[in-house]
């Protein structure tokens, strides 16, 4: 089975490697994970494409070719050269060692350029061949340019909305495919369902303020998505549970947008009122979690700045 890699940013660490190996499993669930500082290395069926244009923070990806022992790889690792008229070789070094990584990436490009029939170009390579080192183990891998879909348009925003990356991480950590749909009961601008159709998986959003409502309606139709934007109080989605696969929502802090309650009391009626079998990630003000009867797979802390620590629960 192949082995890919991911070299994750180290913003939110916890949560990058948490959210690769979701989506690996969530096409395979017999995906293998390790992890060596902000580098995970996947074994799965799932090409190390479909798994980088859903996840949220990776900053380089592709697959291994192997683990690496002398310096040197054989020639049958160059077999994905063949059809490459050009390459680069690029080291990312992880580990805390100091290496010359110039002059090693240009021996290493002496040493391909000998065995294939590839030119070097480094400003737009077919392949690129990777070295990368960390405090445990080394590997040759290489990767191919990849084009991503372009981001979904926010044309109306509001102070209170989610930052894109924590709505799509949460719908990565859930497991939602392409075809399923996913409901946010407080959707406000509609940043989780803009993210949920940018990667196929249909939407439905709720919420009880009509100027959020329209606003949402606005951001769903500049982008032609067909998300069903309800005015209504969040307790209707529980009229709706044949109709949607999971629920992932940010709840109102009771701070910059309305609320029609007390943040606190909402919060513990919504999860009251929480569908059982179904998947669920719901972001609120750390603390607010404390009475709840949830019992969460796993939480995850998002620092935003003194007065404001944001948890994100899983189930
Ligand atoms: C933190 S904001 C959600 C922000 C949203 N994730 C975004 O990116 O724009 C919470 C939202 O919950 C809505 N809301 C508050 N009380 C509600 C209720 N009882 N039913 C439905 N929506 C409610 C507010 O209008 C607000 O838009």
């Amino acid at each position: 089975m192949p082995e890919n890699f991911f070299i994750l940013s180290k913003d939110h660490l916890e949560i990058a490697k948490d959210e690769v190996i979701a989506i690996a499993k969530t096409y395979d669930r017999f995906a293998k994970s390790k992890s060596f500082s902000n580098l995970v290395i996947i074994q799965s069926n799932t090409s190390w494409e479909k798994i980088a244009r859903r996840a949220t923070f990776v900053k380089i990806s592709g697959q291994i070719l192997r683990k690496m022992s002398g310096l040197f790889l054989g020639e049958e690792n160059f077999e994905v050269l063949k059809n490459a008229k050009t390459f680069a070789c690029r080291i990312e070094n992880l580990s805390s060692k100091q290496f010359n990584i110039p002059e090693l990436e240009s021996s290493m490009g002496d040493m391909i350029s000998k065995l294939s029939q590839a030119q070097v170009n480094l400003k737009n390579p077919d392949i690129v061949i990777y070295l990368i080192f960390t405090n445990q183990e080394n590997f040759f891998g290489f990767s191919r340019p990849q084009k991503f879909a372009d981001r979904p348009k926010k044309v109306r925003k509001h102070p209170h909305e989610l930052d894109w990356k924590l709505a799509r991480v949460m719908i990565n950590l859930i497991g939602l495919k392409e075809g399923e749909t996913l409901c946010d009961p407080f959707c406000g601008t509609g940043t989780t369902l803009l993210e949920a159709e940018s990667m196929g998986i249909k939407a439905i959003g709720l919420d009880f303020d009509k100027k959020m409502y329209e606003i949402s309606k606005e951001n769903m139709e500049a982008n032609e998505f067909k998300s069903k934007i309800i005015k209504a109080d969040f307790s209707e989605f529980t009229k709706m549970q044949d109709k949607f696969d999971g629920i992932v929502t940010d709840l109102p802090y009771g701070t910059a947008s309305k609320v029609s309650e007390n943040p606190q009391e909402l919060i513990k009626k919504f999860v009251s009122m929480l569908p059982r079998r179904k998947k669920i990630a719901i972001m609120c003000k750390k603390g607010f979690e404390k009475k709840l009867n949830m019992n969460p797979s796993k939480t995850y802390d998002i620092f935003r700045h003194k007065s404001l620590t944001r948890t994100i629960l899983i189930k």
